[in-house]
């Protein structure tokens, strides 16, 4: 890193503008008083509408961040696709894709719909992250209990943080449970159609999702995941191969595609990066080759995005070319 620093080979030499740019973008977003903080479990709607971090790790391991990047909040859907990239390093793309589609669905997150093959549509939606849990609980080692299988998972998870200890939020857990009847819903549906993997035990395969989302992370962990994705799965930060660039590959195209909830078109379209949101009004953005970066703030819009998360990637969009075409 010093040698590079010397020979000022980073990705983004002049560092230090490319945060001044960011810090304006950071303030300018900070006005924004849209959307809602999301209520259907008490440990979420008590989060603050004010916080409004953000973090940058480049594939060098270049760092920068801003406001609330140390709080800890809970991965929810940001964890998607970071389950589906260890189901696709453990089983390959053909046996997950044997289970789960590679579609937009077009509709709900939760919606209760399958595809024409009788598929959860991709793993980005409640559904088909039910289906890569299943994979990751019955295929990738029957003999794993379950929490041996959460260790197994929380691990992966840590490594593409760079090392970095995770939390849990067992509150979190406990109320996504109670609260579950969609994901019920979702898991019968499946079950019905004949969708799961042989011995998947369905309470068990939907306390691990809710397990997955309860993940406790902060703006700062998240950046260094995301920049191992940027980085074909090896985290710039320890230097270890955490997935296969091939996942890598596979997982960047669904959040491409994917990732924004019914926003992915015109999210694509105008900011043209991947990037997967979350309900605590967490997002995780990818500019491949160059960086991971993290948006965290809870005001959620219409169709579940942060909106200061969505105004950020708009505006960072319209500063630097980093939109795919
Ligand atoms: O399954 C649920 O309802 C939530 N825990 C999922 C969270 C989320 O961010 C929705 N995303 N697709």
């Amino acid at each position: 890193l010093i040698t590079r620093a010397f020979r000022r080979q980073f990705i983004i030499p002049e560092f230090q503008d490319f945060c001044k740019d960011i810090e304006e973008i950071y303030w300018k977003c900070k006005d924004n008083s849209n959307g809602k903080v999301a209520s259907y479990i008490p440990q979420l709607k008590r989060m603050s509408p004010n916080y409004w971090g953000v973090s940058v790790c480049t594939i060098d391991g270049q760092r920068f961040s801003l406001g609330d990047v140390s709080i800890p909040f809970t991965i929810q859907s940001c964890n998607k696709p970071l389950t589906y990239g260890i189901a696709l390093d453990l089983l390959g793309s053909e046996v997950v894709h044997s289970y789960v589609g590679q579609e937009p669905s077009g509709r709900n997150f939760n919606e209760l719909i399958l595809d024409h093959n009788k598929k959860p549509h991709n793993p980005m939606i409640n559904a088909g992250a039910i289906m890569v849990c299943a994979l990751l609980k019955t295929v990738a080692g029957p003999e794993m209990s379950l929490a041996e299988k959460f260790d197994f998972t929380m691990n992966y998870f840590e490594r593409l943080a760079g090392n970095e200890d995770l939390g849990f939020n067992n509150a979190v857990f406990l109320s996504e449970r109670e609260c579950a009847d969609r994901n019920y819903a979702l898991g019968f549906y499946m079950r019905e159609h004949k969708c799961f993997p042989e011995n998947c035990k369905l309470k068990e395969c939907l306390d691990f999702y809710f397990q997955c989302c309860s993940l406790e992370t902060s703006c700062d962990q998240l950046a260094v995941m995301g920049s191992t994705l940027a980085n074909g799965g090896i985290c710039p930060l320890s230097e270890e191969k955490v997935l296969k660039p091939e996942s890598v590959r596979d997982v960047l195209s669904l959040m491409h595609s994917c990732g924004m909830y019914d926003y992915s078109g015109q999210f694509a379209f105008k900011v043209g990066v991947p990037a997967k949101s979350g309900v605590s009004g967490g997002m995780l953005v990818v500019i491949p080759n160059v960086m991971g970066i993290c948006l965290w703030s809870p005001p959620l819009d219409a169709l579940g995005n942060s909106c200061r998360g969505v105004q950020f990637c708009e505006e960072l969009i319209k500063k630097f070319n980093f939109h795919r075409y």
